[in-house]
């Protein structure tokens, strides 16, 4: 059986399961980063209609990407006696008083995208996410194609301690690591918005005499991208041509940005993760056994050339 029929499969006997006790059948608390770039809201907007379809009473708590917000949504999450605990966490550390807290509530927790760092594994039930290393390492083999192994990158950075900035960075460079003239020349954090990309990239274009000698741009989101984009043309540089530009996430923006030549690659990061989750989440109420600690969602790479 492929993976996505496994984790689809169980649904609709877990709704049943649910289904006549209350007019909802289930309620699941998530706990959502913010609302940063374009990405996160579509993620947002894909868990509450998922939940709709489904039945499910979903507590939305949006943290502002905030650590602090999330603990306190999490905590008031127990408190209400949810069934299950989504957490998309805004940084790895931090996570493993609450979710003692939550186990000891006997409230199963799952992670939706981003990771967290703990020692016990028992704490959380499974995370469902992309993997951020490969599409690192999707970014890297493709710049290393297009530039033939030569190339000073600067890059931008995600949000700090964050899952996805701290493993796409990690894949990025276990790929250029094996092409002794291709380096990182500078790296910074944007905090994955727009805004943030583009003062970066006017530091950066300060930096290095209007990016001289700097043949590509590596972003951890596309929204940086985007604001690396507006600062190059800004400063009368040619995004797309002067420089490669390379990011992660594939939302409408950079597909317009990539038909018009200003953004050459980006690493598709699937924001439809309800109906992923929802279906292991139901299927663990119904029958909790142990799962494995990660299911991990495709990506995909998309270039310029062909989109
Ligand atoms: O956790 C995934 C990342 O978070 C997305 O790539 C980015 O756009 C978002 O802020």
């Amino acid at each position: 059986m492929s993976k996505l029929t496994w984790m689809v499969a169980p649904v609709a006997g877990a709704i049943m399961m649910f289904a006549g006790s209350s007019a909802y059948a289930v309620t699941i608390g998530f706990s959502q980063v913010g609302d940063e770039g374009d990405w996160r809201p579509a993620f947002s907007k894909d868990m509450q209609e998922e939940a709709k379809k489904m039945g499910i009473d979903l507590k939305f708590a949006d943290a502002q990407g905030k650590q602090e917000e999330q603990l306190k949504a999490v905590r008031a999450f127990i408190a209400q006696r949810v069934d299950a605990i989504i957490i998309a966490p805004v940084v790895v550390t931090g996570w493993d008083q609450v979710l003692k807290e939550a186990k000891r509530s006997k409230i199963p927790v799952f992670l939706a995208d981003r990771d967290v760092d703990v020692t016990d594994k028992t704490l959380y039930v499974t995370r469902i996410s992309a993997d951020f290393s490969l599409e690192g390492k999707l970014a890297g083999a493709w710049l290393a194609a297009a530039s033939k192994g030569t190339c000073n990158v600067v890059e931008l950075q995600g949000t700090v301690g964050s899952a996805p900035a701290i493993e796409r960075k990690k894949g990025f460079e276990a790929v250029i690591s094996q092409f002794p003239e291709m380096k990182i020349v500078r790296s910074q954090s944007g905090d994955f918005t727009t805004e943030g990309g583009k003062k970066v990239m006017e530091a950066f274009i300060k930096a290095t005499n209007n990016l001289e000698g700097i043949c590509a741009s590596f972003a951890h989101n596309d929204n940086m991208q985007l604001g690396a984009i507006q600062a190059m043309k800004e400063a009368g540089l040619k995004p797309g041509k002067d420089v490669q530009m390379v990011s992660v996430d594939y939302v409408p923006a950079i597909k317009k940005a990539l038909a018009a030549g200003e953004a050459n690659a980006s690493v598709e990061l699937r924001s439809a993760i309800g109906k992923y989750i929802y279906p292991v989440v139901l299927d663990y109420l119904k029958n909790p056994t142990e799962l494995p600690k990660w299911i991990v969602i495709p990506s995909d790479l998309h270039t310029a050339g062909a989109m």
